[in-house]
């Protein structure tokens, strides 16, 4: 996002859709011998959504889009341009936005893509969507970006706590119920790191776990950087004005640790833990970051939705009787291995608050079945098996899902969906 944008262009409406199931951290800790607390406390998770074969990077991302366009009455004629950010498609070469195009009914005249850049994938989306719309190119339509993907480390790994699943959909205009984008606040980052990647011939992703947290704080600490030098008035970056802050989150506690190199950027130093300034951030992430972080915690890394399924955890709690004043300045941070990484700045509109029942997914997430662990283990074998070959059959009536999307099997080499609009 560069340069002369419309201040106003950003997200119009939001929504999350997930698995039905899910594992308790506990259990999981439990069974691999592990202290809870290091789960719950120390990574700050406490549930893992669960995918059952039928729930794929598609039929997540149609049943997030579907939620978006009817949640907020948006006519799927008004979509001219869908892209879906992943880092876990389902063909070498199809993009998951096609499939997802035609589950949705989206017009032909529609510009229609994938991005992939580990956990960034849909930040590139949307600053492609939002460069379209300020650029004139819309002509009054709108943009549709899908972040959906399956976190697999495998079992027994350490990156088995930090699984998890689940798609959001967002519609960026140039008229935002909900967030507008300030263009000229935005950093940029990229550098060729090995921190996280999954290789060809691989369902699950390999990571250097500790030097993958390294190389995120110091995409922070770029990405700044660049905003700073960018938006030619420094103090609008400053963290004391900001409502809240969303990062990037594989796990809650990688959060925290970002709200610290956020202040510690911004100060110039380190902060060591007895340091003057250290109660303060503290409290800053307290008071401008945990609050936000409850679906992070039930439902586990979602890769490149991870960052937006905060932002939706802060709106659906603004008070629609007793809304805030004014529009909310924020700052999200989008993160993705490899490693790439933006900052930029948004605003809370003012009448955002209206919405904020609209985009709750916490009824849905409710009603989520619990799984143990041998069942999770049944559930990750019978995924691999799902479409390592032709004549693959998944029934959505085996887990009694509810949903309106499924992967119903791959036959004459075709992968095929259950729902949609055709
Ligand atoms: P680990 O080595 O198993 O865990 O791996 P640890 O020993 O580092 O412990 C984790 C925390 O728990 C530590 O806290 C411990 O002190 C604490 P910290 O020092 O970090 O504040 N702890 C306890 N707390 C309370 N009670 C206890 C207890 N025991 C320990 N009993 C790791 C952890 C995250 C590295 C691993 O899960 C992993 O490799 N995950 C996958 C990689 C990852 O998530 N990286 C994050 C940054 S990269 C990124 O975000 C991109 C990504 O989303 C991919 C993409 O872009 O597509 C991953």
């Amino acid at each position: 996002m560069t340069g002369t944008h419309p201040p106003h262009v950003g997200i119009d409406a939001m929504a999350f859709h997930g698995p039905e199931h899910y594992v308790d951290m506990s259990d999981l800790a439990r069974a691999r011998g592990v202290d809870p607390g290091k789960f719950l406390q120390g990574l700050g998770q406490r549930q893992m959504a669960v995918p059952t074969p039928c729930e794929d990077t598609v039929s997540m991302a149609a049943a997030a889009g579907r939620r978006a366009l009817r949640g907020f009455d948006i006519d799927p004629a008004e979509i001219g341009m869908l892209i879906v950010g992943t880092e876990t498609g389902v063909d070498h070469s199809k993009p998951v936005a096609v499939y997802v195009h035609d589950l949705l009914g989206l017009s032909e005249r529609c510009r229609t893509f994938e991005t992939k850049h580990a956990c960034y994938g849909a930040m590139a989306g949307l600053t492609a969507a939002v460069d379209w719309i300020a650029a004139g190119r819309a002509r009054g339509r709108k943009a549709l970006i899908i972040a959906s993907d399956i976190a697999r480390y495998g079992v027994g790994t350490a990156g088995e706590p930090t699984q998890g699943a689940g798609a959001v959909a967002m519609v960026i205009s140039a008229a935002p119920r909900l967030l507008a984008l300030d263009a000229d606040a935005a950093g940029d980052y990229t550098r060729q790191v090995m921190d996280f990647w999954r290789p060809l011939y691989s369902k699950y992703a390999l990571a250097d776990g500790h030097y993958s947290i390294a190389c995120y704080l110091d995409a922070l600490s770029g990405a700044l950087a660049d905003a700073r030098d960018k938006c030619g008035a420094p103090e609008r970056l400053a963290l004391a004005s900001m409502r809240a802050c969303f990062y990037h989150v594989p796990f809650v506690k990688m959060a925290r640790k970002a709200h610290h190199r956020h202040w510690e950027a911004e100060l110039g130093r380190a902060i060591a833990p007895g340091d003057a300034a250290a109660a303060a951030v503290a409290a800053s992430y307290e008071s401008r970051v945990a609050p936000w972080l409850d679906l992070n915690a039930v439902v586990g890394n979602i890769y490149t939705g991870s960052l937006f399924l905060a932002l939706i955890d802060y709106l659906r709690r603004l008070d629609p009787v007793d809304p805030p004043a004014g529009d909310l300045p924020v700052s999200l941070f989008s993160y993705g291995s490899g490693c790439g990484a933006a900052f930029c700045l948004g605003r809370v509109q003012a009448g955002a608050a209206r919405y904020a029942a609209r985009l709750d997914p916490q009824p849905a997430l409710a009603r989520r079945r619990k799984l143990d662990v041998p069942a999770y283990e049944a559930m990750l074998a019978a995924c691999e098996a799902a479409d390592e070959s032709d004549h693959a059959v998944a029934d959505p009536d085996a887990w009694q899902l509810e949903g309106d999307f499924f992967y119903v099997g791959t036959r004459d080499h075709v992968r095929r969906y259950r729902g949609g609009t055709r």
